[in-house]
């Protein structure tokens, strides 16, 4: 397994560019399913995630061929789902990737059945797909669970329903809008995510064919049509990457243009990093981080659904104030069990205390590096924010969990002068 060596106390310095997003590019990938004609998306990040996401839908008898394109702009994938000739994702790959549930809506739309595997939980919670099922089931699909997997029948198709989704979710939403581009009549949405990665996949969908209106509101109308039609999309860039580079910034008391980045995407992550002494200005290109104080200011956050705070930058937050002045509370909402980066940070010194779904950080002076364990996503890069600000040196083990979500990081981070680098554990 890798493991990355970090020696901390150099701010950073330059530019990063930002990539495609992978929680727009996984469900993006799936709507390839919804058409004979193909897919291509351009702007594709190289994660672990979209290699997983590419395996599975392989599986289920799609073609896919990758080009990449100059080095940093991310890949074309040209997705080919001409005939679709096996409807089951299985539990070997669903088990390492949550997001392959995202094939169900399409699958039930095209061949009126589908068999995935129960996600299962993961490290930050149970992570349930209730709300997934009950979506199809709003659009007249039969759903029966059976030995750990979901099996989806619509034999007469899908036909356009009501879904009021009792709590929000990205993932839940993206299924039904991908089920209903495909039913007989309309659907309605309401309650429905707000995320830009929502928006992204309607556009996609849209230039598909589909009919699609209030994308990024709270309710979504979608009109489906008989079959859908290729496009060419590109990715969004990815929101959470421009957060977490951009508390990179400011951490080392740094000076980055993040190329790429849409400021509009993360305003309640800007409203609250200017507030903690973060300066964030639009460029030409994307968005300039500095410091503005000598000390980062404690502030308080609580992550929310989407335009709130959110709980992918969480983890990246709490280092952040690791070394603040003053105190900051943050609350945790959306997941039960999203701390994990905690009991590590206080490993490099921090002071931390977690009560229930809120963690009170009290600043210190500075962290000080030591050997750490990566445990999901998020953890993982905010404990290589964290090295990049101590004294001394980090070892930041088991980043296998890092490489799902960001597209060479230490390439990215050693390029504006961080000391870091990817190393095999012995
Ligand atoms: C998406 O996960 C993202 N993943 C997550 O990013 C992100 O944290 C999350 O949205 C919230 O923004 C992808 O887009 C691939 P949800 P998703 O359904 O869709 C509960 C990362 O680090 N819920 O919005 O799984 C659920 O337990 C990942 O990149 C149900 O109860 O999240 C959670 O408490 C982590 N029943 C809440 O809703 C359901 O059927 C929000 O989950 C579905 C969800």
């Amino acid at each position: 397994m890798d493991r990355l060596r970090i020696r901390g106390g150099y701010p950073l310095m330059g530019e990063i560019p930002i990539s495609g997003a992978k929680n727009a590019a996984l469900p993006l990938m799936a709507a390839g399913l919804l058409s004979a004609d193909g897919l291509t998306l351009e702007n594709v990040p190289h994660l672990a995630d979209i290699a997983s996401m590419t395996a599975l839908l392989r599986e289920l008898g799609a073609e896919i061929n990758a080009e990449s394109v100059i080095d940093g702009q991310g890949e074309t994938l040209k997705i080919q789902a001409r005939r679709i000739e096996n409807i089951e994702a299985p539990y070997d790959i669903v088990r390492k990737m949550r997001a392959s549930v995202l094939v169900l809506g399409p699958l039930v739309a095209r061949k009126g059945e589908a068999k995935v595997s129960l996600p299962g939980g993961c490290a930050i919670g149970n992570r349930p797909v209730d709300l997934h099922l009950m979506a199809l089931e709003c659009m007249g699909a039969h759903i029966e669970l059976e030995s750990g997997y979901i099996h989806a029948f619509a034999p007469k198709g899908l036909k356009g329903g009501r879904i009021a989704f009792p709590t929000v979710s990205v993932g839940a939403t993206e299924n039904a809008m991908m089920a209903a581009s495909l039913a007989v009549g309309e659907t309605t949405i309401l309650n429905a995510a707000r995320e830009p990665e929502i928006l992204d996949l309607a556009q996609c969908l849209i230039g598909m064919g589909a009919v699609i209106e209030g994308a990024g509101t709270d309710k979504i109308r979608i009109s489906g049509k008989s079959q859908l039609s290729h496009t060419t999309h590109s990715v969004v860039p990815d929101r959470i990457e421009t957060g977490t580079f951009a508390m990179a910034a400011a951490m080392t008391g740094g000076d980055v243009e993040l190329v790429g980045a849409k400021i509009g995407h993360i305003q309640s992550a800007a409203a609250i990093l200017r507030e903690a002494g973060v300066t964030l200005t639009e460029t030409e290109r994307g968005c300039r981080v500095t410091r503005t104080t000598d000390k980062l200011i404690g502030v308080d956050v609580m992550t929310e659904p989407y335009p709130g705070f959110p709980t992918d930058l969480q983890a990246q937050f709490v280092a952040l104030m690791t070394a603040a002045t003053g105190a900051s509370m943050v609350t945790e909402t959306i997941f039960e069990n999203r701390f994990m980066h905690v009991p590590e940070l206080k490993r490099m010194g921090a002071n931390i205390n977690v009560h229930g779904s809120s963690a009170l950080v009290r600043g210190i002076d500075r962290l000080k590096g030591a050997p750490v364990m990566a445990t999901d996503l998020r953890a993982s890069v905010s404990l290589v924010l964290a090295g990049l600000a101590a004294e001394g040196e980090t070892i930041v083990n088991r980043i296998y969990h890092l490489d799902r979500g960001y597209d060479r990081v230490e390439k990215k981070l050693g390029a504006c002068g961080a000391k870091i680098i990817r190393e095999r554990e012995t």
